[in-house]
């Protein structure tokens, strides 16, 4: 057992005597995204759990074993808090105002921030109402909204399949279990557009998003439906509450489905392991998805947490104060789950994180396979001969480090000659 020495001063945990590397590996930007698993190698032949530089100057550590990341996220409440309130550098000013990290790990007044009874009130109003959507018309509908996105793609014969595809898809199917009138709906589409873009007006996109929730909650009040925000509404949540909440379902739903979407439809063309296999029905679907899930999980580096005092794990000793961030994408391909065995035995267990576990975890894995498969079954039907116009190397993707995957996919197929091309050409 290592018993490695750690933080001394609030800005970065390894300015204590003698920490092992010089300076932090940083898990954004260029050279952490050409190869993120590269970084995770050399982080875990550091410690199970190292320090990082999460975004330029905001310092903390990232669990990198599946062992490590297993117990971080069973021991929240107790033993790690995710409430940003034990953010020490957060506390004392000195995360950039402008800082990505802060967009992604600031307090938030949702249950994604919350610890024990308030987290658990707040999720079952979550978990109610998701577990009431009736799965087999959310596949119906899925199957309605990538139609429509492919009957506007499917004559042009090339389309960027993550900016007409994969990136509206699961926003449009988010506001279709909200019921959302088309109006409304186009609003708050827009609005969250600019909330993640994270341009100048931001904070104006995000007061527009607000609105737009709460002119919705309203209407849901008066006009209860058979839909999620109807169904939220029963568990109880004020106006505010039900704001903050809807907030979360979209950031929590729409960007990784996004990503494990545009993922697996870029395994399926360009991996040797599926490309082949899928199109002729060796190989469900399925499996191309459940294998970006343990590959390159979508929520690659996130839920924050925060020791509560001085905490041991895996033999590091962590110190409270800074933000220890879960690999998932590292966990899932820790080497130490793969002694005696090869990644590929793996197929149809689903032991990965990709959707955390433990209190936090998503409460929403069986939506979101639902709305992955219907989106790439239906590409797969619509666009014969789908092939990237570009090498798979040469694909831009997200810089990192909270989710992963694609930020564009050019692709060309055999054009659908029977509809008119309303896109391209
Ligand atoms: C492939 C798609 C998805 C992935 C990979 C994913 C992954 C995750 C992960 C890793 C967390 C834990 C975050 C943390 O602890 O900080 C989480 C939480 C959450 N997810 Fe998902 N998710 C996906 C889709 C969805 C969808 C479709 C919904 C809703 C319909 C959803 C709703 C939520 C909510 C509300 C939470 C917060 C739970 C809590 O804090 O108690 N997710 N998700």
């Amino acid at each position: 057992m290592t018993t490695r020495p750690q933080p001394g001063v609030p800005q970065c945990p390894v300015s204590a005597p003698a920490p092992p590397p010089d300076r932090p590996l940083p898990i954004f930007g260029p050279t952490f995204s050409a190869d993120p698993h590269a970084t995770y190698a050399r982080l875990r032949a550091q410690a199970p759990v190292a320090p990082v530089e999460i975004h330029h100057g905001v310092y903390g550590y990232l669990a990198v074993t599946h062992w490590s990341v297993s117990y971080l996220v069973r021991n929240n409440p107790d033993l790690f808090a995710k409430d940003p309130a034990h953010w020490r550098a957060l506390q004392l000013g000195q995360v950039p105002a402008n800082s990505p990290a802060l967009m992604m790990m600031g307090p938030r007044d949702n249950a994604l921030w919350k610890d024990g009874a308030e987290h658990l009130r707040l999720r079952h109003a979550i978990t109610s109402a998701l577990d009431r959507v009736d799965t087999f018309a959310l596949g119906d509908s899925v199957a309605q909204i990538a139609d429509q996105l492919l009957d506007a793609i499917a004559a042009a014969g090339h389309a960027d399949l993550m900016a007409q595809y994969a990136g509206p898809l699961p926003m449009l199917t988010v506001i279709g279990m909200f019921d959302c009138p088309p109006a409304l709906g186009e609003r708050i589409i827009h609005a969250v557009s600019r909330v993640f873009d994270a341009g100048d007006d931001a904070a104006q996109a995000n007061a527009d998003l607000e609105a737009a929730c709460l002119e919705l909650t309203r209407r849901k009040r008066a006009r209860p439906g058979s839909d999620v925000i109807s169904y939220l509404i029963q568990g109880g949540l004020t106006d505010e509450e039900m704001v903050q909440t809807l907030l979360l379902l979209f950031g929590a739903a729409a960007p990784p489905t996004t990503e494990y979407i545009g993922s697996a439809l870029l395994d399926i063309i360009t991996d040797p392991q599926f490309a082949g296999s899928v199109h002729t029905g060796v190989r469900p679907v399925e499996a191309a998805l459940e294998a970006v899930l343990w590959k390159n999980p979508p929520v690659a580096n996130y839920s924050p947490l925060y020791a509560r005092g001085p905490q041991l794990i895996q033999g590091v000793l962590v110190q409270p104060g800074y933000p220890i961030l879960c690999s998932f994408a590292a966990a899932n391909n820790d080497p130490d789950l793969f002694v005696g065995t090869s990644p590929s035995s793996f197929a149809g267990n689903r032991g990965h994180h990709a959707f955390s576990a433990g209190a936090h975890g998503c409460p929403a894995p069986g939506i979101a396979r639902i709305i992955g498969q219907t989106a790439v079954e239906r590409a797969l039907d619509r666009l014969p001969k789908l092939a990237l116009t570009i090498n798979r190397s040469d694909v831009p993707t997200l810089p990192g480090p909270f989710l992963a995957g694609p930020t564009s996919l050019p692709a060309q197929f055999q054009p659908d000659t029977t509809r008119p091309a309303l896109y391209g050409r």
